[in-house]
C-alpha cells in the first residue's frame, strides 16, 4: 500500500486554487490513486455547520480562531486521518495556515495561540503533529485578486474585507512559507492558468508522487 500523502491549497480569495484542486484530483484520479477532495472549513457535517458561521455571522477574531480549530478537529478525526491511514491522498482546499493567514495576519490575532491550538488540534492517535505533506500556495497582488472577485457573486463575510486586510493574510502567508519552507511550493498565480497548472503539478511530480 501506498502512504497517505496530505496536499492543501492556499492563498488569498480570488487566487484562482480551487480550479487546480479539481485539476490536481483528476490527475491522481488517472495515475490510480484512492482519493480525498475537501475544504476548510468543512468537510464533515458539523464541520460545514461551523463553516456557515464562521463565514456569515460577525465575531471576535479568538471566536473565529477556535470555531476555525474546532470544525479542523472534527475533519481531521472523520475525515483526513482515517483516509491517510487508507493511503488515499487527500486534497484539502485550505488548512491551517489559513488560520494563521486570516486571524493571525488579516485580524491580528495572536501567533503564538494559535501555535498553541495547532498542536492540540493537530495532535491525533496516529501523529504527534498532523501537517500537510505540501501545501502549495498560490500568490497573487491583492489588487489583482481583487479585480478578479469583483463581480463574481455576492461576498462572504471574508471577501467583503478591504484589500489592506488581504495585504495582511498575504504577508502572513508568506511568513508561514518562509518558516516552513520544505512544506511549501509558492506558485505565482498572476499567469495564464495553464501557466499556473505546470507549477501545480511540477511542485507535486518533483516529488515523485505522479509520473
Ligand atoms: P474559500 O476557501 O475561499 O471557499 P470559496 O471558494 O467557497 O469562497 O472560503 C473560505 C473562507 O474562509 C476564506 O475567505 C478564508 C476563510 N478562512 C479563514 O478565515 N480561516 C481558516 O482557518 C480557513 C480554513 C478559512
Amino acid at each position: 500500500m501506498k502512504p497517505g500523502l496530505f496536499i492543501t491549497f492556499e492563498g488569498i480569495d480570488g487566487a484562482g486554487k480551487s480550479t487546480h484542486v479539481e485539476a490536481l484530483a483528476a490527475a491522481f484520479r488517472q495515475a490510480g490513486r484512492a482519493l480525498v477532495v475537501t475544504r476548510e472549513p468543512g468537510g464533515t457535517p458539523v464541520a460545514e455547520q461551523l463553516r456557515v458561521l464562521a463565514l456569515g455571522a460577525p465575531m471576535d477574531a479568538l471566536a473565529e480562531a477556535l470555531v476555525m480549530f474546532a470544525a479542523r478537529r472534527d475533519h481531521l478525526l472523520q475525515v483526513i486521518e482515517p483516509a491517510l491511514a487508507r493511503g488515499d491522498v487527500v486534497l484539502c482546499d485550505r488548512f491551517t495556515d489559513a488560520t494563521f493567514a486570516y486571524q493571525g495576519g488579516g485580524r491580528g490575532f495572536d501567533w503564538t495561540v494559535l501555535a498553541q491550538l495547532e498542536r492540540w488540534v493537530q495532535r491525533t492517535p496516529a501523529c504527534e503533529l498532523r501537517e500537510p505533506h505540501l501545501t502549495l500556495l498560490f500568490e497573487l497582488a491583492p489588487e489583482v485578486a481583487a479585480t478578479r472577485l469583483a463581480g463574481a457573486r455576492a461576498p462572504d463575510k471574508f471577501e467583503a474585507e478591504p484589500v489592506e486586510f488581504f495585504r495582511r493574510v498575504a504577508q502572513a502567508y508568506a511568513r508561514r512559507a518562509q518558516e516552513d519552507a520544505a512544506r511549501f511550493a509558492r506558485i505565482d498565480a498572476d499567469r495564464p492558468r495553464e501557466a499556473v497548472w505546470n507549477s501545480v503539478v511540477g511542485a507535486v511530480r518533483e516529488r515523485g508522487w505522479l509520473a
